[in-house]
């Protein structure tokens, strides 16, 4: 068997301390599965590097489900069907899912999304196209809601989300900043915060009256070890603001009509897409993660195993 006819698996050593890096995880070569009556099996071509599996990898009960060590990394991927035993799928379409972070993998197809690459590069399915974009335009447009004129403050502004999260805060007439003091003389209608601990707490001194602070993320705190919450609280009882939390997918039955409008805007130049593709095999992904961690991106990681 060629090295190419094997799987190759990431696997979760054990719950990292601080920046996950190399030695937290492990790859592990494995048959090439086969699909069952039912099944299919998918080539991944590009893993995403979403910053919420350090929060899954945590030794701790915060997140909706969690990785133990010996399991599958969690990770979404977009890639191509290359053998189907199940009526609904064909060979060479092109796919995006929670697959875990391995070459291949076998589906029943559930979970599983058809991606239209005429519509959108296959990589975007898993940036602004996919839950980097969709959590950017769900969180803001029906949250927070901007009105032309006002000032969305941003966290994380150079990242999958928050990269998207400017645009579209612009794209209401909104004017968005991703620094604070300095380029916010005025309070801020919509924070939208990405990072959580002292940046966030930081923020929050600048909340408009009414306004809302939404909670999409807490990136410094996923590696925290005892997880720290904001001291100036105070200032949304002064200025009768709000603290929201959010999760995309509770918005899945309308991903599509959202895609629809971000697929206008791309065509009319309104709206890109920022990617960061390291190029690699899973073997890589330990080290794309950390530097993701260091803020090595600018929009949506992705690692890019087309060989
Ligand atoms: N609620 C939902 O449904 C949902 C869905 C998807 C994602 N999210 C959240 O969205 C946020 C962004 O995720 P993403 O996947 O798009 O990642 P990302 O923003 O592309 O990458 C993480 C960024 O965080 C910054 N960062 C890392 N450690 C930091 C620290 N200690 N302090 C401040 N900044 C730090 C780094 O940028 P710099 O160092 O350059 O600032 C890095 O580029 C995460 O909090 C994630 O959990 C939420």
């Amino acid at each position: 068997m060629t090295n190419e006819a094997q799987n190759l698996q990431l696997r979760l050593k054990q719950h990292p301390t601080g920046i996950a890096g190399p030695g937290d995880f492990e790859c592990v070569t494995e048959a090439m599965p086969t699909p069952a009556e039912g099944e299919l099996l998918v080539q991944t071509h590009y893993v995403g590097l979403d910053a919420a599996l350090r929060l899954i990898v945590r030794d701790s009960d915060e997140f909706l489900f969690r990785v133990q060590p010996g399991d599958l990394v969690f990770g979404s991927i977009a890639g191509q069907v290359i053998e189907s035993r199940n009526a609904d799928w064909r060979v060479g379409d092109y796919v995006t899912g929670s697959l875990g972070v391995q070459r291949y993998a076998i589906s029943t197809g559930e979970g599983l999304e058809r991606c239209d690459i005429e519509a959108m590069p296959l990589s975007s399915w898993l940036g602004g196209y996919g839950v980097s974009g969709l959590t950017a335009y769900f969180a803001l447009y029906e949250v927070c809601k901007p009105q032309p004129g006002q000032t969305v403050l941003v966290t994380g502004a150079a990242g999958a989300v928050g990269s998207m999260v400017g645009q579209f805060a612009k794209l209401a007439g909104a004017r968005a900043v991703g620094q604070l003091d300095a380029a916010t003389p005025k309070l801020a209608d919509v924070i939208f915060d990405n990072v959580g601990g002292e940046v966030f707490d930081a923020t929050l001194k600048r909340i408009s009256l009414g306004g809302v602070a939404l909670l999409c993320g807490s990136v410094s705190q996923y590696v925290a070890e005892e997880m720290q919450g904001p001291s100036n609280y105070v200032h949304l009882g002064t200025m009768r603001a709000s603290l929201q939390g959010f999760v995309v997918y509770d918005y899945a039955e309308r991903f599509e009509m959202a895609r629809e409008h971000m697929s206008n805007w791309v065509k009319s130049g309104q709206l890109q897409m920022p990617e960061h593709k390291v190029k690699g095999d899973i073997d890589s992904f330990p080290e794309a993660f950390k530097e993701l961690y260091e803020g090595a991106n600018r929009g949506k990681m992705l690692l890019d195993i087309r060989g």
